[in-house]
């Protein structure tokens, strides 16, 4: 039987008990099929073990890392250790350090799903934002000169290659081409002079090679306001790193919140192995409660089966989310329901069982 070997980091907060309802449901769908299994592997990074070790992960963490099939993480940052810290050495160093450089971050309001927004059509909120994951303004160059002086001053440097905007853009017109969709590039050319004018010289290059594929431009801020007023505007967005991140928080905010919203990292060439995680944070907030929502984990699960290539499976998972919230008998607090998050997963599963009969 083919097993596929995924190395699990669930982190601090609502990760671990988000990242377990995950799993229950990727091992349902493993046991329908019959014909594959996944054998996790946990390694306990995360803030806790940075009190103990003094680190976020052991030194030789991404050769620890590089044999897996995949990664499937929760959410990384607690009070108590600084969130550049937590952040930068964990999360960032293995989106970087395994070159996963394009992040999908799917923007749909499944059947269901609550949204703020007046006089939009559900079918309307239904993009996908292909987030630039490996430079831009996360590239971590720079410095502090003159620190705890009053002449104290910060570099914080964007780094735009040319072979980093023409992949992503790339891979985004490659995604368009296949579903018959439109390429909107976001970007801030008219402030950021040299980063966003690359961004935007490499845009008509790359759109140049794909005649067939509708096109538009917007800068951020008019793009921020168009997912709010009018979202049936975009199908593929691609955008750079921090502009997605913010973007994509925006997204989660009119298709139903931080509880459904998913990510996939990918290293597209396969050289490395691609991480899955739900795009919100550890919660502190509401973590121990048992009121996080799984849905947004379960949802980059969906992800990771469409990535190794088990499309049917991947629409059954989302098909079951959607069953769930129709339902709306499992639903956790912020969806207005009074579920656990251990509830929501059984409920998942089952519906998935009832989905896949
Ligand atoms: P957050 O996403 O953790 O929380 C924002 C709000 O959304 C909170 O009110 C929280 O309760 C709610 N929320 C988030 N996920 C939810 C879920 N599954 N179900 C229900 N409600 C949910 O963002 P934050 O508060 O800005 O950050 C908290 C910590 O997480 C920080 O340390 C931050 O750096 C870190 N962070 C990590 C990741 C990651 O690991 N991928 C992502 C974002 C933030
Ligand atoms: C995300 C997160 C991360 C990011 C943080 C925690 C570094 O906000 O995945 O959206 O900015 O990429
Ligand atoms: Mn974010």
């Amino acid at each position: 039987m083919k097993t596929y070997n995924i190395a699990v980091i669930a982190g601090d907060g609502i990760g671990p008990g988000v990242v377990a309802e995950e799993l229950k449901v990727l091992d349902r769908v493993a046991e329908r099929d019959g014909g594959f299994r996944f054998e996790y592997t946990y390694f306990p990074w995360g803030c806790e073990y940075y009190l103990r070790e003094g680190r976020m992960m052991p030194e030789n963490g991404l050769e620890i890392l590089k044999p897996f099939d995949a990664i499937v993480l929760g959410a990384v940052g607690y009070p108590g250790v600084p969130d550049h810290i937590s952040l930068r050495d964990l999360l960032l160093q293995i989106r970087r350090g395994f070159d996963e450089y394009v992040n999908v971050r799917p923007v749909r309001l499944l059947k269901g799903a609550p949204c703020p927004l007046k006089d939009v059509k559900r079918e309307d909120v239904n993009m996908v934002v292909i987030r630039e994951n490996s430079e831009g303004e996360y590239a971590g160059e720079g410095g502090w000169f003159n620190k705890g002086t009053p002449e104290e001053y910060v570099h914080q440097i964007g780094v735009f290659t040319r072979k980093g905007c023409e992949r992503i853009m790339r891979y985004a017109f490659e995604l368009a081409k296949k579903n018959g969709w439109s390429v909107t590039s976001v970007s801030k050319g008219n402030a950021l002079n040299y980063s966003m004018v690359l961004w935007d010289q490499i845009f008509h290059e790359t759109a140049a090679r794909y005649p067939d594929t509708p096109t538009h431009e917007y800068l951020v801020d008019a793009a921020a306001c168009h997912f709010v007023r009018d979202p049936g505007r975009f199908q593929v967005v691609v955008t750079s790193n921090l502009f997605g991140d913010i973007l994509t928080d925006l997204g989660a905010a009119i298709a139903g919140g931080m509880g459904l919203a998913a990510g996939a990292n990918l290293n597209p060439e396969g050289e490395y192995p691609s991480m899955f995680e739900p795009i919100h944070g550890s919660a502190p907030d509401i973590a121990g409660t048992g009121k996080a929502n799984p849905m947004a984990a379960v949802w980059s699960a969906s992800q990771l089966l469409e990535f190794l290539g088990y499309e049917k499976y991947a629409a059954r998972v989302l098909e079951a989310i959607e069953a769930v919230l129709v339902e709306g008998q499992a639903l956790t607090p912020e969806l207005g329901g009074s579920a656990t998050t251990a509830q929501v997963g059984d409920a998942l599963v089952n519906k998935l069982d009832e989905l896949l009969r």
